[in-house]
């Protein structure tokens, strides 16, 4: 369906909401979050986590929602010709690159991953990881994999390059038909399937009991205290918030542009209140409810809680990679149950991944006028260039570097500067009435006062205390293995090629159009 600025839109209201929520819904919610929630003391994490979500997440929907919907009705998909489209002023476009950048620095990481998620449903069903029965042989067994050793389960990086190369196609191939033939299908299909195999999985989990007779407090009750329990002795704590915001800021895809490029599809009157709310309820739900059940109830029955605390410090994945095939082999039918788990996994990052390529996208068809199939062809061209040095490189951090810029710090920076522009220049009694167009259900008032004023100094204070606290040890690269510095610089370094490179064609895109335009 095209409107008439010819741009795509969704093809139903239905569509949209699975579409915003299949952005939302990924590996955050299933492995990033059970990992935060363990590392930061689980009822202490949970109390931050929902503030931040009533004071950060909510709000920002709205803002994005709304920013996308504006900038879509005056032709523009990325954040650049949003900003400007808010905002007369050529500043305001260079700004707009980091709702390009971030989401592009992530999903050059993200894709790689979620080939992970492609290859271990594989393995399960087949049974190839069937044997490494503990933690530490499962461990070799992803280590093998990845290319970080050589061992009896792997030889060389060929398995994962396959399975990456599938996915990167897969996504290619979706991204080239478009919003509603491309994004739009994949919801439709992808959301109720997660859903089917989350509930089968969560079921599973729940009547897990207590596995080991000679250890019964490691039971499903503990695990699920370990995380609702709520600790008010932590409130204190700014490493604990930080986590929270910045889970909050991931899961929900915001300050990435992922969630204002969907919203450019919208029609002029679409209600952007109720969207929302959708979009952030079917994730919470999703993220704590399926997510929170899942994975650490699981790893508490099997390892304990001390032992879950352990595996959480291991990385952001060895939950779901080492830990649960683990169980999985313990359980009868583990090989259909870890086949579902990394299905579910794999068709949560394909839904966020093609989330997170379509501002790019959408600025390449729109500012440049190539037609999506070469588009995507060109972005699938680069992140696969970009992606090399992240599978070449990955026991040296370069994915942790990509994924500390982009993933952490990248949309706490675009959502205060998000917020700014919309709030104090665009102004916020015209952004009130704009959230409110279309709604069935206004937006109750107070939220006016939170996102004029509590939003953005929320904002200033994570900014804050991110440059009090670690910005000059990040920066001289304080925590860093000596030998992974020069690997560290190179993801630098490529950070700042892809940043320059967009920044070029902002520029030229611009000239571009008021060439265009002066001959009209
Ligand atoms: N919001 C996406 C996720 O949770 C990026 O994985």
């Amino acid at each position: 369906m095209q409107n008439n600025n010819n741009r795509e839109e969704w093809g139903t209201r239905l569509g949209l909401v699975l579409a915003l929520a299949g952005n939302a819904i990924g590996l955050g919610n299933f492995l990033r979050f059970p990992v935060q929630a363990a590392e930061n003391g689980g009822g202490a994490f949970m109390i931050p986590y929902f503030i931040s979500l009533l004071l950060l997440g909510i709000p920002l929907m709205w803002v994005e929602l709304t920013i996308g919907r504006y900038g879509g009705n005056r032709g523009h998909g990325s954040m650049p010709g949003m900003f400007y489209s808010m905002w007369n002023n050529r500043w305001s476009k260079y700004i707009g690159i980091l709702g390009i950048f971030t989401p592009l620095i992530i999903v050059i990481y993200y894709t790689y991953v979620e080939s992970w998620t492609l290859a271990f449903s594989f393995f399960s069903i087949t049974g190839k990881y069937f044997g490494a029965e503990s933690r530490e042989t499962m461990g070799a067994f992803l280590k093998g994999f990845q290319g970080i050793e050589s061992n009896e389960y792997f030889s060389g990086l060929t398995p994962a390059i396959i399975f990456y190369l599938i996915t990167l196609a897969i996504n290619v191939y979706i991204l080239s038909k478009g919003v509603s033939k491309g994004i739009e299908r994949l919801a439709n299909i992808a959301m109720p399937l997660l859903l089917i195999m989350a509930f089968a999985l969560m079921v599973r989990v729940l009547t897990f009991g207590s596995p080991d007779p000679a250890h019964p407090e490691n039971n499903i009750a503990n695990g699920l205290g370990f995380i609702w329990n709520p600790d008010f002795s932590q409130l204190t704590n700014a490493t604990v918030w930080l986590a929270a915001s910045g889970q909050i800021f991931f899961t929900l895809s915001l300050g990435m542009g992922a969630i204002a490029t969907y919203a450019s599809y919208m029609r002029k009157d679409d209600d952007v209140a109720t969207t929302g709310i959708a979009t952030a309820g079917a994730n919470e739900f999703a993220e704590v409810v399926l997510g929170g059940t899942i994975a650490i109830p699981a790893a508490v029955a099997f390892f304990g809680l001390v032992g879950v605390q352990e595996i959480a410090k291991g990385g952001a994945f060895d939950l779901g990679f080492q830990s649960l095939p683990v169980i999985f082999q313990k359980i009868p039918f583990g090989q259909f149950f870890g086949f579902i788990w990394f299905l579910l996994l794999f068709f949560a990052a394909l839904t966020s991944s093609v989330a997170l390529t379509q501002p790019a996208m959408a600025f390449l068809q729109e500012e440049f006028r190539i037609p999506k199939e070469r588009a995507a062809i060109i972005v699938g061209l680069v992140l696969f260039v970009c992606s090399l040095p992240v599978v070449l490189f990955l026991k040296h951090g370069f994915l942790d570097e990509l994924d500390y810029w982009a993933g952490t710090f990248g949309p706490v920076l675009c959502a205060f500067l998000e917020t700014i522009i919309f709030v104090y220049i665009f102004g916020m009694a015209k952004g009130w009435e704009e959230i409110n167009r279309g709604a069935t259900t206004r937006i109750p008032r107070v939220f006016f006062y939170i996102i004029k004023y509590i939003t953005p100094l929320f904002l200033f204070a994570i900014l804050s205390t991110w440059l009090y606290q670690s910005a000059g040890d990040v920066l001289l690269m304080k925590n860093i293995d000596p030998a992974n510095k020069s690997y560290v610089w190179g993801a630098r370094i490529m950070m700042a090629v892809v940043f320059i490179g967009l920044a070029y064609l902002v520029r030229k895109s611009w000239r571009m159009k008021k060439r265009i335009e002066n001959e009209e």
